[in-house]
This record gives C-alpha cells, structure tokens and sequence, in this order.
C-alpha cells in the first residue's frame, strides 16, 4: 500500500512536470516587443486582469515576450512592465486564443521580480 501510494505521488509529480513543460513547449521570442499586434495583447491581458480583478493597473511596456503558433492555437507569454499607482511593478502573463474559443483568454496574470 505505502509503495503504491509512492508510485500515485511519483507519477504525478512527473505529470506536473510534463505539463508545465508543455505550456512552455513551442514558444519562441517575440522580435521586436514593440510590434502593434504585442502591445494589443499586452494591453488586453492588463485591461481583462483589472476587469475581473478590480484592480487598475496601467500598462507601460514589454520586457520580455514569446509566442507560440501551432494548429489552431495561438499563446503569448509575457513579462510586461506596468504601474500600480504610483508605483512601476513586473508581472507575468499568458494570453491565448484557440479556434474553438476565437477570442483572446487570460489564463495567467501575477507579480514577478526580474
Ligand atoms: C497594487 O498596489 C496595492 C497597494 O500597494 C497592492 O495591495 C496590490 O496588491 C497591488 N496590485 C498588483 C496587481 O500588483
């Protein structure tokens, strides 16, 4: 029984694993950050967090960014820079489409330190 139950924590453990690595699986950078389609979607990840979180944050720029086109599914990763009052903070964020839901989801959105 303790030896299954190893191998239950063992396996999901490694399935975890596998997933985050899948959502990160395909990226590739984004060049340049400042393109006009970028900076739509970073504004929409901040606009949509402070929509369902009631926050309000503005936003100001892209540090870092990848994306990832595959059939049918489109995700951006980004690190965007943005002010929360009078202080200038870094967050992460994921925002993705697929062509079953056609409009632009925030799966993720949360402070970093870069
Ligand atoms: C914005 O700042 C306030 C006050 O410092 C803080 O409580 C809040 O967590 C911050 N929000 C975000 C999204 O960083």
């Amino acid at each position: 029984m303790k030896f299954q139950s190893l191998i239950l924590i063992l396996i999901f453990l490694l399935a975890s694993t596998a997933r985050n690595q899948a959502l990160l699986d395909g990226y590739y950078p984004i060049l340049p950050l400042n393109g006009y389609d970028v900076i739509e979607i970073a504004k929409f990840a901040v606009t949509e967090y402070d929509k369902q979180t009631g926050a309000k944050l503005k936003f100001k720029n892209i540090i870092k960014g990848e994306s990832k086109f595959a059939e049918g599914f489109t995700g951006y990763h980004l690190i965007i820079s943005a002010d929360n009052g009078s202080i200038s903070n870094n967050y992460e964020t994921f925002v993705c489409t697929t062509v079953y839901v056609p409009t632009w989801k925030l799966i993720s959105f949360r402070p970093v330190q870069v």
